[in-house]
């Protein structure tokens, strides 16, 4: 079988012929029906993520598919059955074996290509606006880097909170996605001063960051008293430094959250965060956007297209 497989760090992962692997003790093997990318999928291939599984092995770290067989004594899931698979690797090939615990039950309403889009993106947003940030109807949450997958996320589960959503991405093509997924306000962030912009609409309550470096520090100087500025990401390339004379003054939160993290610490949380997110999905409450899909051959292309900045929402990559 096939496999998108980094061998070394630095060089380009390829497609390599694996064997089918056979499930271990407590793991179940699926047939993979679709595999979301992410920004980490890149930062993995430079040795630049948090998490550094050994070499080689298959990225990919959001999936759906069937389970076509069950490791020792394993009593389920059932062999046909339809699983999300979260907080892995191994999602880009046609094959792999996963944790049973990882393993999501998908309802009959949700689709193998919208289950993989909505894990990661979705679970970041719903964990960072509810339980960390705990997001009230009526406030000003302000998205950076709004027309990617977890910024675009992000808009869409704001709005559902009922705040007052203004996005920012770069053209107004970005922008247009960013309206249809709920954004009231939309500023281009190719435009000069972000901060006077944010402060002529009357400032923000709560900042969701996946960009960093000067946008955050922008963005920072135009939060209201008491207001709360989300760490998502640096997919700028920049980490903020952050004044910490002006978090005193304006008696402002900086709050971090690392949804791959709860893994170690806390998985009931995310276990009930994207059961929590099926649901919205099956009833049509939030619809992840998927602007490329394409097969397992051109998962190199994939990449790229996030590389780029050219991708919305997200990328699947359907084996
Ligand atoms: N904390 C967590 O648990 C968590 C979870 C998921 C992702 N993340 C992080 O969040 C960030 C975004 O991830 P993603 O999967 O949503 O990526 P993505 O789909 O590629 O979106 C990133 C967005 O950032 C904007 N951007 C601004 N400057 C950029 C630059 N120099 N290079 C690339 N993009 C730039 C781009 O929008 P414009 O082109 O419109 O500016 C792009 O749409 C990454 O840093 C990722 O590691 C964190």
């Amino acid at each position: 079988m096939r496999a998108f497989q980094l061998s070394r760090i630095g060089i380009p992962p390829t497609l390599t012929d694996i064997p089918v692997p056979d499930p271990g003790p407590g793991e179940v093997r699926l047939k993979i029906a679709a595999c979301a990318l992410n920004f980490a999928d890149l930062l993995q291939q430079e040795g630049k993520y948090q998490e550094h599984p050994a070499l080689p092995y298959t990225l990919g770290m959001e999936l759906a598919g069937v389970v076509t067989a069950l490791g020792p004594g394993m009593q389920g899931p059932a062999i046909g059955s339809r699983v999300a698979v979260f907080g892995t690797h191994g999602g880009l090939a046609e094959q792999g074996c996963f944790p049973a615990e990882r393993c999501l039950p998908l309802p009959e309403a949700v689709g193998f290509e919208q289950a993989a889009a909505l894990q990661i993106a979705y679970g970041t947003g719903h964990l960072a606006l509810e339980r960390k940030a705990r997001l009230q109807p009526g406030e000003t949450l302000l998205v950076l880097g709004a027309a990617g997958g977890v910024g675009l996320a992000a808009v869409e589960i704001g709005k559902r909170m009922g705040a007052r959503v203004i996005a920012s991405a770069r053209g107004p093509e970005r922008l247009e996605i960013a309206r249809q997924a709920g954004a009231d306000i939309t500023i281009d962030s190719d435009a000069p001063d972000l901060r006077g912009a944010l402060k002529a609409l009357g400032g923000v309550d709560l900042v969701y960051d996946p960009v960093g470096g000067e946008a955050f520090t922008e963005a920072l100087r135009a939060t209201r008293p008491e207001g709360r500025l989300l760490c998502i990401g640096f997919a700028g390339g920049t980490v903020p430094q952050i004044p910490a004379n002006l978090l005193l003054v304006k008696n402002l939160s900086v709050i971090g959250l690392y949804w791959g993290g709860y893994l170690s610490f806390a998985p009931a949380a995310l276990t009930e965060s994207l059961s929590t997110l099926m649901g919205w999905l099956a009833e049509g409450a939030i619809t992840p956007h998927v602007s490329h899909r394409l097969p397992l051959e051109r998962v190199a292309e994939g990449m790229e297209l996030l590389r780029s900045r050219q991708a919305t929402g997200k990328v699947v990559i359907l084996p």
